[in-house]
Order: C-alpha cells, then sequence, then structure tokens
C-alpha cells in the first residue's frame, strides 16, 4: 500500500506546487495520474520515492511487513527503502553501452554488497532471476544484445524488466509510454498492467484513452490539486476540467492514435 497524506509543496519563488494531495494506492491496483503539463504530478512521484520532500504531508508506505513513512525516514534508511521500489521512466534510463542482462542485472547494485558490485559479481541464480524478469517483458531471446541496438519500445521493456528484476514493494512510473508510438504503447500497458496484482503500481499518463483501457483508477492532477480520484473512463466533461485548452491538442493525437491501434499487433 501506498498512502499519500496532504502533501504540500511551495517552491522558494512562492509558487505552491503540490497543494493538500491525498490518496492511496493499494495491492491491485493500477493507478493512472492524469493531468496538465505543469500540474504536479512529476513532483507528486519525486515525493512517493524520496526525492523530493514536502513541506507538509505524509507518504506512508507498506514495504516487507513495515511501514514507513518515506518524508522521515533517515538518509540510511531511505537508501534502503529506495532499493524496493521499481522505478520506469520515460528516457528509459538505461546503459546504453551495456548488454541488456547487464542492464536488467543493475537494478540490484543497490542490494549487493560494494565488492562484488565492483567487479560485477553477480552469481548464477541472480542471472538466472534477471532472465527470468526480461521472460516477463518476452525480451529472453535478446538478453546478449546492447541496448544500443534496441527500438524505443524495447528499452522499455528492458527498463520494466529492470524494476522487476529489484522484486518490488511497489512501481513507480513516469510517462513510460511517452516516447513510444500507439502500437508499443498499448504493449507496455499490457505488460504493465498484470504487475498490479502483486504490488501497487502507479504512473503518470498523458493518454486518458489508454489510463481508461488498462487503469483500474484514474487520479487527475491540477495546479497541484488532487481534482478527480475514481473510475479511469472520463467523460468529455471531466476531460475538459481536467485539461481545459490542452484537451484539443490531446483529442487530435487520440485520433491518431486509435487508427494505429486498431492494427496494433497483439502480443
Ligand atoms: N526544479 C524545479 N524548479 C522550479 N520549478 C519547478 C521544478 N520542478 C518543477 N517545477 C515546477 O513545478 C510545477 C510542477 O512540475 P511537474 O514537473 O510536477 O509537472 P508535471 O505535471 O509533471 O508536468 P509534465 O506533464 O509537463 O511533465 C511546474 O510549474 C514546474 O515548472
Ligand atoms: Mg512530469
Amino acid at each position: 500500500m501506498i498512502q499519500v497524506k496532504n502533501l504540500s509543496k511551495t517552491l522558494k519563488n512562492g509558487h505552491k506546487v503540490l497543494d493538500g494531495i491525498s490518496f492511496t494506492v493499494n495491492k491491485g491496483e493500477f493507478v493512472g495520474i492524469l493531468g496538465p503539463s505543469g500540474a504536479g504530478k512529476t513532483l507528486t512521484i519525486r515525493c512517493l520515492n524520496g526525492l523530493l520532500k514536502p513541506d507538509s504531508g505524509e507518504v506512508i508506505i507498506d514495504i516487507g511487513n513495515k511501514q514507513y513513512d518515506i518524508c522521515k525516514v533517515s538518509k540510511k534508511e531511505l537508501r534502503q527503502i529506495r532499493q524496493k521500489i521499481g522505478l520506469i521512466f520515460q528516457g528509459y534510463h538505461l546503459v546504453k553501452r551495456s548488454s541488456v542482462l547487464e542492464n536488467v542485472l543493475i537494478g540490484k547494485l543497490g542490494q549487493i554488497s560494494t565488492l562484488r558490485s565492483i567487479f560485477f559479481g553477480f552469481n548464477d541464480a541472480e542471472a538466472a532471476e534477471a532472465i527470468k524478469a526480461l521472460e516477463r517483458v518476452n525480451m529472453q531471446s535478446k538478453a546478449g544484445r546492447l541496448v544500443a541496438g534496441l527500438s524505443g519500445g524495447e528499452m522499455q521493456r528492458v527498463a520494466i524488466a529492470r524494476a522487476l528484476f529489484q522484486s518490488p514493494g511497489f512501481l513507480i512510473a513516469d510517462e513510460p509510454i511517452s516516447n513510444l508510438d500507439p502500437s508499443n504503447s498499448h504493449i507496455i500497458m499490457k505488460m504493465i498492467k498484470p504487475l498490479s496484482e502483486n504490488i501497487p503500481v502507479i504512473g503518470v499518463f498523458h493518454q486518458p484513452e489508454l489510463t481508461a483501457k488498462y487503469c483500474t483508477r484514474v487520479i487527475a492532477i491540477k495546479e497541484g490539486k488532487l481534482i478527480y480520484d475514481g473510475d479511469p473512463k472520463l467523460t468529455n466533461q471531466q476531460l475538459v476540467e481536467i485539461y481545459g485548452e490542452e484537451l484539443n491538442q490531446l483529442q487530435e493525437e487520440l485520433i491518431v492514435s486509435n487508427e494505429i491501434s486498431n492494427h496494433a499487433p497483439v502480443e
């Protein structure tokens, strides 16, 4: 479970970027965060993994049968907790000159001893586990390939495998499909969704048609405030309330996306 209570943050310039945000994500849920550009979605996500300290509020997380308020833990505890938070980002954050398998193994670097990590000393059992993570995203046949030669969709699958290899307590994604074409976006959403059967999954998206299809719940943030928390299928009126003028541009993208996804490969 991740429980966010009353998060607020004001920047030095006086801009209130988070204003009393509260929501809960349980195991079994895949929650999509929507909202216009600059709304505070990424800042909210950064509070969830302790990268940003809010001025007030709590982020209660359950990891390994223990509860923590990530805003209050020591730096040492935060480092340990972060090893159990799976992160997937828009830009993949992969080492391009390393192999697919090595990139997955990197997910656990923080969990092995410094000496072992200097020599990249993973044992056979760990390598087998990493291959299993690659199997879950259908990339096992490319384990030895350099990441530099992969397509964007393939890189994002490696990033998911790396997060899975960490055996995270929950999974956070910030725009994991923004660099992908509509067909690959569907493939990645189909891969992320089942992960929520075992752990809470939360992701930021700019594609309300995809969150409607794959997420179990949607929340919307606008001007630092939570303005919606509920059914992932939003009415046109709700979309207008969330996006305002940005909606026209989103709908143009939606038409293109629907046209292409009608021909999406089944995987
Ligand atoms: N490091 C920073 N310094 C100053 N302002 C910042 C910083 N990071 C974010 N902001 C501001 O905080 C607000 C919220 O930013 P955030 O990155 O959370 O937006 P977002 O909802 O993720 O937008 P997008 O959809 O474009 O990614 C914005 O007005 C942004 O300009
Ligand atoms: Mg953002």
